[in-house]
């Protein structure tokens, strides 16, 4: 599964770093191409002439191969090479010195200038990992879309007992063969997401919208590819970067145009997920020319846009999964399920409102999924990837129930 599949390798100065050889050995026999960087700090647990052997590359360990020839590493090419880049162990420095973007080694320019998907399997002690500087690295790196596999709890090299143990290098490994060749049911269906907001024009320069920034519907498209889903996504005006080599990205500006695109691709849509802030109202009439300043009062009359997620309620057929969004400020489980039975959803996810990093431009989300009877989960606050996984691993269950109920 992994055959010819090219794998960078990055090894950072950890105690675990002796475990990443075993995981190069793995991914060897398995007939991946493996290229291994080193950084300085990593060279006291590991040599790169083992790491050279067992990779059958050579390790890099500067930015120079000969400095005096003038002969040196060329670490866009490297970037450009790989299909995965993963960093194992990685370590509270590294980690610290990927979210501020600092080069200041051969493994840290290649991380910058790398295009593939980049994981870290960090590994530190306890008190570095709960640290709060180390845990807002953490959120931080993954909403630039890092994925973070997170660390076990154990025995730790201090002595002490809790997270920072770097997964073994057999786990790390599967996750490898998982993302080349995805296991879950998810595999190969199709999935739409709206997100984002809508803006709907007053006139040439203005428009009525909202705070919501598409980073929930982003985060669930990255984890829906990850789970080796075909993904298609309906985006209303976002800065969130989105990778467009593996997500097929329509970006719309209006309700209306979310809805016509929403459209052409519901009917062979599997699983449609609602996760846009879509405008409730637009301009009844929009001016052509930008509006003058005139008079000491103005309005502005509204009429009532589509809502996509009923029209694509009614089009559904029993084959298909559609899951929505709520924000309720007053009775707010007995609202969503009201909003689940209107729009004919057959789960929804229920946003927090109580919580101070959640919903609306954070990095952070705490939501509660709700199924037709009950509710299934409710999280704690945690990154918006991680809320992401959540909802898709809830999908999967949904998608084996339809199965089975059709046995
Ligand atoms: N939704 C939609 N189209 C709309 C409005 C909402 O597709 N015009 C979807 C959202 O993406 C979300 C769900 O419907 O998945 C609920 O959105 P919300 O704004 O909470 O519901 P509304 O029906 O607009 O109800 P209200 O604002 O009155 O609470």
């Amino acid at each position: 599964m992994l055959k010819g599949k090219k794998i960078l390798l990055g090894i950072t100065g950890s105690i675990a770093a002796y475990k990443a050889t075993l995981l190069v050995r793995e991914l060897i026999k398995a007939e991946a191409e493996v290229k291994v960087i080193l950084t300085p700090a990593s060279l006291d647990f590991v040599t790169p002439v083992t790491l050279s052997t067992l990779s059958r590359n050579p390790a890099i360990t500067d930015f120079y191969i000969e400095k005096s020839a003038g002969e040196w590493v060329n670490h866009v090419e490297l970037g450009l090479w790989a299909d995965l880049m993963l960093i194992a162990p990685a370590s509270a420095n590294t980690l610290a010195k990927m979210n501020q973007g600092i080069s200041d080694n051969i493994l840290l320019t290649t991380f910058l200038s790398a295009r593939c998907p980049v994981w870290v399997a960090p590994a530190m002690d306890l008190d570095m990992y709960t640290n709060a500087s180390t845990a807002e690295n953490f959120v931080a790196l993954e909403t630039k879309g890092i994925r973070i596999l997170d660390s076990a709890e154990g025995e730790l090299a201090s002595g002490l007992v809790g997270k920072g143990r770097m997964q073994e290098p057999e786990q790390l490994f599967s996750v490898v063969q998982e993302f080349f060749e995805p296991n879950s049911i998810l595999k190969d269906k199709n999935v739409l997401i709206t997100a984002g907001p809508t803006q709907e024009n007053i006139d040439p320069v203005r428009y009525i919208g909202n705070r919501s920034t598409g980073k929930m519907g982003v985060a669930l498209a990255n984890a829906f590819v990850e789970y080796g889903a075909e993904v298609q996504l309906v985006l209303g005006p976002s800065s969130i970067e989105v990778d467009r080599t593996q997500i097929e990205v329509f970006d719309v500006k209006t309700a209306i145009e979310m809805l016509e695109k929403t459209k052409e691709f519901f009917s062979s849509s599997d699983i449609t997920i609602f996760s846009a802030a879509v405008a409730d109202y637009r301009p009844k009439m929009v001016a052509d020319q930008k509006i003058k300043k005139s008079d000491s009062e103005m309005n502005i009359t509204l009429t009532k846009n589509p809502d996509i997620a009923s029209e694509m309620g009614r089009l559904k057929s029993s084959k298909q999964i559609n899951i929505g969004f709520a924000l309720e400020t007053d009775n707010e489980l007995e609202n969503a399920k009201k909003k689940l039975i209107a729009k004919n959803f057959d789960a929804i996810v229920l946003n927090s409102l109580q919580d101070a990093g959640a919903g609306f431009g954070h990095d952070t989300n705490k939501v509660s999924i709700v199924s037709k009877n009950n509710i299934v989960e409710s999280t704690e606050l945690m990154s918006k990837q991680n809320v992401a996984k959540k909802i898709v691993n809830f999908t999967e269950d949904l998608v084996n129930e339809k199965i089975s109920s059709t046995l």
